[in-house]
This record gives C-alpha cells, sequence and structure tokens, in this order.
C-alpha cells in the first residue's frame, strides 16, 4: 500500500490499461471486464481488476498529466509487479491528414518534461513505444477497420500555452502527430524499471482544422479504442 494506492500486492494484473479520467477507468472495468472488482479508490483514481476474454487484466486511472501519471505508474510497476501498461487516451491533432476518430498510437513521445529531463545529462533520452506492443495495435486496429497512424506524438505538461499552436510550429514540422499530456513519462518509466508501455489515443479535436469529435462518435470510437487496448494487454499476458 502507498499513499496514492491502497491496493495489496497481487491486486493488479501484471497486464493493464491506464486511462486519464478514473469515471472512465470505471466504465472500462463496467463495460468490458468480467468479474470487475475495485482495488483502488484513494482521491478518487479508481483501479479495477477482473479478466477480459477469461485473462486476468487491470484498469488504472492515472489524472491529467505527466506528475500525476508518474506516481501510478511508479508505484504500478515497482511495487504492484505490473509489466504491461497500456495508455488510453485521448489526442488533439497537429497533421490534418490525422482526422476525428483516427487512432494514434505513439512510437516515440518528445516532450517538454522535466521528468524525461532529469538525470540524462548531456543527452536527450527519446521516450518510445515497446515494439511488439505497438505492432501489436497497428494489426488490431487495421483488423477493426479503424484508419491507424504510427508516429511521433508529443507529451505536453501545458494544455493552455500562451502561444497557442505556434509552441508546437517545430515539432509539427518533424512530423509530430498529436498532443497528449502523458505518454512520454509512461515510456520513460517502463524503459528505466523495465517493463513495456504503449500509449494509444483516439483524435479528438484538430488543433490545425478546428474540427472536434462529437458526442456520440466520441463514444464508439473510445470503444473501439478500448477493444484494440485489451486485445494488446491479454495479448501479451501469456
Ligand atoms: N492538448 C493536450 N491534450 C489533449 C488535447 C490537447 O489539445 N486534446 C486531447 N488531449
Amino acid at each position: 500500500m502507498t499513499p496514492h494506492n491502497h491496493a495489496q500486492p497481487g491486486d493488479y494484473a501484471e497486464a493493464i490499461l491506464l486511462p486519464g479520467d478514473p469515471l472512465r477507468a470505471k466504465w472500462i472495468a463496467e463495460t468490458f471486464f468480467e468479474d470487475a472488482r475495485e482495488v483502488n479508490s484513494v482521491r478518487n483514481c479508481l483501479g479495477f481488476t477482473g479478466t477480459y476474454k477469461g485473462k486476468p487484466v487491470s484498469v488504472q486511472a492515472t489524472g491529467m498529466g505527466q506528475p500525476s501519471t508518474a506516481i501510478y505508474v511508479h508505484e504500478l510497476i515497482n511495487i504492484y509487479g505490473v509489466k504491461t501498461l497500456v495508455r488510453v487516451g485521448t489526442c488533439g491533432g497537429l497533421n490534418a491528414k490525422v482526422k476525428v476518430r483516427d487512432v494514434v498510437i505513439g512510437a516515440s513521445a518528445s516532450t517538454d518534461s522535466t521528468i524525461v529531463k532529469d538525470g540524462f545529462g548531456a543527452y536527450n533520452f527519446a521516450p518510445a513505444a515497446d515494439y511488439s506492443l505497438l505492432r501489436a495495435a497497428d494489426d488490431a486496429a487495421h483488423a477493426k477497420g479503424k484508419t491507424v497512424h504510427v508516429g511521433g506524438i508529443l507529451s505536453s505538461d501545458i494544455f493552455y500555452h500562451p502561444s497557442g499552436l505556434e509552441t508546437y510550429s517545430r515539432l509539427i514540422a518533424h512530423g509530430v502527430l498529436g498532443v497528449e499530456m502523458e505518454a512520454a513519462t509512461l515510456y520513460t518509466l517502463a524503459a528505466r524499471f523495465g517493463a513495456r508501455a504503449l500509449a494509444i489515443c483516439t483524435m479528438t479535436d484538430c488543433l490545425i482544422t478546428g474540427e472536434e469529435i462529437d458526442a456520440a462518435a466520441r463514444q464508439s470510437s473510445l470503444t473501439d479504442m478500448i477493444e484494440i487496448a485489451l486485445e494488446v494487454a491479454i495479448g501479451s499476458n501469456g
């Protein structure tokens, strides 16, 4: 048990989905898991464990942003023995070819976060996805007929940036597909502690065109993404 998590050792499966939103964690457990049970509710940052297609799997909310995500990811790996972590989130689009509802898989995650800068001295560490998870997610997305983009994403610590879109211009010029707020730290900590990680995002709002997802499309798109993530997670279990 930790100040952030009252689950007991053994309460989490080795494979876990990581949404930001606690109520999305609850929805995932109630909608997709068999035999779901709540394992954490500290700060209402909900975690659940159950099975999917008969295989053990968990879901834990991370809250928004890299500092919060880092706490949960550190503890899940080092205290609870989680080995495969799949973030399921939304991202803002930074490339007009990425349409609302498309799946964006972060092969790498650039960041402005000090969490990733800290400790690498003269070097810029390159946070990257686990290749086998990435490939499995790409395959699962294609099998579902989803339009999927695999490439660089940005994990920013700043949602309301005073410079607006201009702040991303260099990254856009380097092919970065979308912006979210968690993946770079997830990838860095997974690499540091010998776990495997992937971030799968649904693009919900395009910062280039202003296109936004509507409520009905949001739900069905999230369902597709969760099913892809669960396939990836349980495939990595055994
Ligand atoms: N910025 C950061 N995170 C996001 C965004 C965004 O525009 N859209 C969805 N998640």
